[in-house]
């Protein structure tokens, strides 16, 4: 039997028991748990077989939630709070005694995000407890974008993935901490760099693991497909260099027109947006084909394209 389901108040009973539920939200599924089960928060890392260093978002309905979880909110995190929750922006603050350690690997900050989705908004509203919930995959894979990603991966660990649909941003939410008051960058993500400049001005950006271990999951080699897989400008070039084998290609707007490739076009008429919300279900797609390689497209270095060659070149074999 499908454990994909539209019940809220399933999954309001659910999390209210300390059970595990796979949730909606506009960028990628979410596994959820109340952030005080001691229980949930273990099995959310056992069943994602994550390592405990790793911490996770937690997610509020309302910036007024954030009262008890968080002791300090800068003015600039005020502002991007006003601008852009809900939404696909995470923010790092000063944690509360409140917030169980497991939570934030022991950090003093807190990670938290109003997700942009009605489904799991409602379901926030009937709970008495914020969810801890980092991406519903297990750690190092592609992140589900559609409940049946979740239910191949979680199906005989958890009861329930909470139905909203396909998630319109598709890849996951950019993350901000601060330093000395200031924003900055430790993902990059669904909501645009430009955007975020808008509203604060210029902002540095530091995901990479290694000059910062701040976001630690921002490992080198994550979101990956099984399929060995190769990020190139020039995805006719890269093609003849591995004649005979069976190649999958992942292109932005141009078909290569060959047939003898399994192709996916992210975007025909060459909407970014539209790419990145394909991207993670055409890499799942890719990835159950049983191809030798997978050959990806670079995308041009502005907006989300910064967020989607972040995802593909940590998807690269290495
Ligand atoms: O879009 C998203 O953010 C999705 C949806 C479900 O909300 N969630 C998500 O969670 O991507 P996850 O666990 O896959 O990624 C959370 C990232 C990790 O890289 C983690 O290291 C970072 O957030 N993070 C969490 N708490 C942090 C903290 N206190 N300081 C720095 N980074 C933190
Ligand atoms: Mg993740």
């Amino acid at each position: 039997m499908s454990i994909i389901s539209k019940d809220i108040q399933k999954a309001v009973a659910l999390l209210t028991n300390e059970q595990l539920v796979a949730i909606p939200t506009e960028t990628v599924y979410g596994l959820a748990g109340n952030i005080f089960s001691e229980k949930a928060i273990k099995s959310i890392f056992s069943t994602k077989k994550r390592p405990f260093f790793n911490p996770l978002i937690v997610h509020v309905p309302s910036v007024d939630s954030l009262e008890g979880i968080v002791t300090h909110i800068p003015e600039k995190a005020k502002l991007l709070a006003t601008a852009f929750w809900p939404g696909a922006m995470t923010l790092v603050l000063k944690k509360s005694k409140k917030i169980p350690d497991i939570i934030t690997a022991g950090k003093d900050t807190v990670a938290v995000r109003v997700p942009n989705h009605p489904v799991t908004l409602e379901l926030l509203r009937q709970l008495p407890f914020p969810l801890a919930a980092p991406s519903a995959n297990p750690f190092g894979s592609i992140s589900p974008t559609k409940p049946a990603h979740v239910e191949r991966y979680f199906k005989d660990d958890i009861q329930m993935v909470l139905d909203g649909g396909a998630c319109r941003n598709g890849i996951e939410s950019t993350i901000i901490g601060f330093e000395n008051e200031e924003p900055i960058i430790y993902r990059l993500g669904a909501l645009a760099l430009e955007e975020i400049e808008a509203v604060v001005g210029k902002i540095n950006i530091k995901n990479k693991e290694e000059i910062s271990p701040n976001a630690p999951g921002m490992l080198a080699r994550h979101y990956a497909p099984k399929t060995r897989t190769f990020l190139v400008d020039d995805v006719a070039s890269e093609v003849k260099k591995h004649l005979g084998k069976k190649i999958g290609i992942l292109v932005f707007k141009q078909s290569l027109e060959n047939t003898s490739l399994t192709e996916v076009v992210l975007s025909k008429n060459g909407s970014i947006q539209e790419a990145a919300s394909r991207l993670y279900d055409a890499m799942h797609t890719l990835d159950s084909k049983n191809l030798d390689i997978i050959i990806a497209e670079k995308f041009p270095e502005s907006g989300l394209g910064n967020s989607i060659n972040d995802r593909l070149q940590r998807a690269t074999f290495k």
